[in-house]
Order: structure tokens, then sequence, then C-alpha cells
């Protein structure tokens, strides 16, 4: 069943969830970044079933593997409000009616990268469905971070749920390691 979507009103933020389908009137891009893989189990999941094309956001310059420096990288682009350059672009968007738009919560807003795929990309009349896993602090700003860098986009409540964080997972296998070195 295809859904008739309604536009946004000016200077409302999204329609409701109800409404949250893919357009049927063009193709539909299936577009994300993730650092842990969430997000990308995500990703992969929509672009089968939908069917959709799938883009990978990538900065152009690789976080650290290190997940403190990539913390710390995050936190210095955020408040220096960077966008950072990112690795490659769709050639055109034209063809697509709807994105789903997937990332992380980093420092309880939308990756830097996100900003920046948004800025270099028209998606001007396009749909926008965001999904967002976060660590357990919900979704910060990034709501409003969609809403000012795709402001002639319709944007759609979207899909988010909590999912593991990589914080957690080192402090375990450090806690397993350190118990390594004692024997
Ligand atoms: C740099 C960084 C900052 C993060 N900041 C937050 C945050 O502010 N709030 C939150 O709930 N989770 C935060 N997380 C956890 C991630 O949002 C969560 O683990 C997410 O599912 C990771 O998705 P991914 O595996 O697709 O990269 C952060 C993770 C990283 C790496």
């Amino acid at each position: 069943m295809s859904s008739l979507l309604l536009p946004l009103a000016a200077g409302s933020a999204s329609v409701t969830q109800a409404e949250a389908a893919p357009r049927s009137d063009g193709k539909s891009l299936v577009a994300f970044f993730s650092r842990s893989g969430n997000t990308r189990v995500i990703a992969g999941q929509l672009s089968r079933a939908l069917p959709a094309d799938l883009f990978e956001i990538a900065p152009a310059t690789p976080y650290p593997a290190d997940y403190f420096e990539t913390v710390e990288r995050a936190r210095q682009e955020r408040d220096r409000g960077n966008r950072p350059p990112i690795k490659a672009q769709l050639p055109s968007t034209a063809s697509y009616a709807t994105v789903f738009l997937g990332f992380p919560i980093w420092g309880e807003t939308a990756p830097p990268v996100i900003r920046t795929f948004l800025a270099v990309h028209d998606l001007a009349g396009k749909t926008i469905i965001p999904f967002i896993t976060h660590g357990g602090f919900g979704l910060g700003n990034s709501q409003a971070v969609l809403a000012s860098h795709a402001p002639q986009a319709r944007l759609m409540d979207g899909f988010s749920m909590q999912a593991p964080q990589e914080r957690q997972t080192i402090e375990r296998v450090t806690q397993w390691l350190d118990t390594l070195k004692v024997k």
C-alpha cells in the first residue's frame, strides 16, 4: 500500500510516524554513517527490504581506530561546528524521492559528517526518514540539526533504538585483560 505524504507546513520540523513511508514516485536511497556497526546493520536491512540503493557516508580522513581519540576529535568538530569533508559524494540525488538517513548519536547530536552530507547534497523536495542508534541517552538535538541542514526537505520522525556502546565493550574487555595480567 502506498501512503500519501503530506508536505511540511512552513516552520514545522517533522510529520508523524504514521506518514513515514517511502514515497511511491521515485527510488529510495539508504545513506548511513556508522563507526561500530550498529547503524550499518539497520542500513543493510533497509536497503534489502525496501529495496533501496545503499550509500555509506565516511569522512575523507578516517576517524582513529582508538575510541577515545575518536570521541575527542568528534567533540572538537562538534564544538567548532566543523563540516569534515566526506570521502565520496553522490553524483546526483535527482532520481531519489526518499532518503533514509542513518547515523549514531555522537555527543548528543548528529555526527559532523551528517551535517556535511546534508550540506553537499541537494535534498530539496525529498523526503528524509532518519534511522538513528544511540547508547541510551536519546536523540539529543539531532532532529533540529536535520531540519536546519535540509530546510527544503520533508523530514519524517523515522526510527530510533538504543544499541550497544563501544565504550562499555572496551571497559568490559579491559577488565578481562586485567585479570589475564595477574596470572
Ligand atoms: C564519539 C561517540 C560519541 C557518542 N555519543 C553518544 C551520546 O551522546 N549519546 C548516546 O546515547 N550515545 C552516544 N554514543 C554511542 C553511540 O551512539 C551508539 O553506540 C551507536 O549505536 C553507535 O552506532 P554505530 O555502531 O553505528 O557506530 C557515542 C559513540 C561515539 C563513538
